[in-house]
């Protein structure tokens, strides 16, 4: 209660100061920005969806939004936010498709870079023996993919859903179940063109500002904006054979998913996916099964039980299946890795799909999400880095005591190796060699009961959090999101130095991407 009251007063206080500070200064600011000399232009108005992000739960409107037609509006706005100093108070976010959780791509009072008004700028592949592609970094990924298959190529890393900027990925990592083989996405990146927290542009790579490169990669948006950023391609797949297969047991789930990426001769893409007292399809929204075919909805309901579904694929080209001998070998030889494994014989699912329609699956169960008003929802997710010694209790105690079911949304599980990982990125790793993603993709349904709203989620997910941090499991969050610097100082670990070392170099008057709550601008860096 007495808490409560603090908050309150304070939030009046600080309601009245930003009133007077718009006031104040509103005109003022609004014609300097508008006095620049750009290709593009500002809005000052109509600018909620800058206040809106996947999350759904915080909104904080900016005082502009950009929309850039070229790298030289953004450095342009940001030397202007710079030249205004520290007491301005002005912040600048990238808004990449704002699909943050926690309001991470939003800048109160400040100004939101609408980075997909960039993405109309021309993609260009280059073939050769290491083809790569260069993007917008407002490109979506569905995008990419699209432009990259005229010439038959495709990037290698990936993420579940494609509907998600370049930028906005490669600012956190981008992982999905291509990772085991190639590393997440900002292990997959060439170069990058980047505007700093002083509005420089800086061309960085591994040879050239590679203390910027590897900075910005899972920087969290900390010390530059990404505006282009050249990726690794290969051959692109025509089709895949799409398999999925449950377990009852954990240990044997999990043994068998890290039997699959260290093994040399493995599936293309290998992921996972618990489901506890399971009663209800229409939430499943991870494959475009079909939930009137009883054989395949009978895998995802799972009363009273916990079940493990060890989802695969294996690529193969449709123009040699002509070829009758070379589409038994696919058959057969996935028959062959099946047969090293140890699921329940009789929930062996097996489908056929194009690349692009498995890589872009999350989009067509948003449709049908969307068509039943459950997309625009709010999105407690909670993603966890669970170092692979501590992956049998972790699941013992979540998934056998504090989750009693999984009917809000998908939670994934799957392995990853750390030496696919640079450790000279932003980003931080459980400290060994093998780690898994447990991914809690849950949305809360406005409902009249008690267990399935917003804050019943969000107090699962601070118990879970709770639990791995009384266990002492060595977690890291993904797509992390803490209220205080000492978390961030834990978050961050031993890398700590060199993060605010960076931000010290690149931005040191944390004008950009305060949506973090990292730094706070015109309070000391340090
Ligand atoms: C349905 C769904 C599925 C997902 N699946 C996966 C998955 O499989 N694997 C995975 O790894 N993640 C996944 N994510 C998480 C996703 O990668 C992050 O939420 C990502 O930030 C979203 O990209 P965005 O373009 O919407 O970023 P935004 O929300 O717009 O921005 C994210 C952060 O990056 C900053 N930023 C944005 N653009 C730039 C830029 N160009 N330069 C510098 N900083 C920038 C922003 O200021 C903000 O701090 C998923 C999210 C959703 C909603
Ligand atoms: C961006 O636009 C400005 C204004 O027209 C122009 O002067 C500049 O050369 C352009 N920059 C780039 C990198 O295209
Ligand atoms: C992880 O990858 C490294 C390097 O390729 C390899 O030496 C190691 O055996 C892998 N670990 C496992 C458990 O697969
Ligand atoms: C399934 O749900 C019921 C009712 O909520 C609960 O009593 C039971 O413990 C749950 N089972 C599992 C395996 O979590
Ligand atoms: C990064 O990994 C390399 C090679 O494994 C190791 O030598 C180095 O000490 C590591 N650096 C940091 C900062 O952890």
């Amino acid at each position: 209660m007495k808490e409560n009251k603090a908050t309150g007063i304070f939030f009046t206080l600080f309601l009245c100061y930003t009133c007077m500070k718009l006031i104040l200064c509103f005109p003022n600011f609004q014609s300097s920005l508008q006095s620049l000399n750009l290709q593009g232009h500002f809005t000052f108005e109509n600018n909620e969806f800058a206040s809106i992000d996947f999350g759904n739960q915080f909104h904080y409107l900016p005082s502009a939004v950009l929309y850039p037609k070229n790298v030289s509006d953004i450095a342009s706005t940001i030397r202007h936010v710079w030249n205004l100093g520290p007491a301005s108070g002005l912040t600048v976010a990238a808004r990449g498709h704002g699909h943050s959780f926690q309001g991470q791509a939003q800048a109160a009072q400040g100004i939101v870079v609408n980075m997909e008004s960039l993405s109309g700028q021309q993609m260009q592949v280059h073939m050769g023996e290491y083809p790569y592609v260069d993007v917008s970094g407002g490109e979506l990924w569905i995008n990419v993919l699209k432009e990259c298959l005229k010439y038959g190529v495709a990037p290698k890393s990936w993420t579940d859903y494609l509907h998600l900027s370049v930028g906005g990925t490669l600012s956190n990592a981008g992982i999905s179940g291509q990772a085991f083989r190639h590393g997440p996405q900002i292990s997959n990146v060439r170069q990058l063109q980047v505007v700093t927290g002083k509005g420089e542009v800086v061309i960085c790579s591994e040879e050239k500002n590679a203390d910027l490169f590897h900075g910005v990669l899972g920087g969290l948006g900390q010390f530059g904006i990404i505006t282009r950023a050249r990726i690794s391609l290969e051959p692109a797949p025509k089709m895949v054979k799409w398999i999925r297969v449950v377990y009852s047991d954990f240990s044997t789930f999990a043994k068998d998913q890290e039997y699959l990426i260290s093994s040399k001769n493995t599936f293309d893409y290998i992921e996972g996916l618990v489901m506890i007292n399971k009663t209800n399809l229409v939430n499943y929204w991870r494959s475009s099964f079909n939930p009137e075919d009883p054989v395949q909805a009978s895998q995802f309901v799972s009363d009273g039980k916990t079940l493990f579904c060890l989802e695969l694929t294996k690529n193969f080209d449709p123009h040699l299946q002509q070829d009758d001998i070379i589409a038994n070998n696919i058959d057969k030889e996935i028959k062959s890795l099946l047969s090293q494994l140890s699921y329940i014989p009789s929930t062996l699912f097996v489908t056929e799909v194009s690349y692009v329609e498995f890589l872009d699956r999350v989009h067509a169960a948003e449709l049908k999400l969307r068509s039943k008003g459950l997309w625009d929802l709010p999105h407690p997710w909670l993603n966890l880095l669970v170092p692979k010694s501590k992956i049998q209790t972790f699941a013992q105690n979540v998934f056998g005591h504090i989750l009693t079911n999984t009917n809000h949304g998908p939670v994934l599980v799957y392995p990853v190796n750390k030496s696919k990982w640079d450790n000279r990125t932003s980003f931080v790793t459980p400290d060994e060699d093998i780690f898994y993603l447990v991914a809690f993709l849950q949305h809360a349904v406005p409902s009249t009961t008690e267990n399935d709203g917003l804050q019943y989620l969000l107090n699962l997910n601070k118990r879970i959090l709770e639990y791995c941090e009384e266990a002492n499991l060595g977690v890291k969050q993904y797509l992390p999101y803490y209220t205080t610097k000492e978390e961030w100082r834990a978050h961050f670990g031993t890398r700590w130095e060199v993060f605010v070392q960076r931000k010290l170099a690149y931005d040191p008057l944390a004008i950009l991407a305060p949506g973090q709550r990292i730094f706070q601008k015109a309070i000391s860096v340090l």
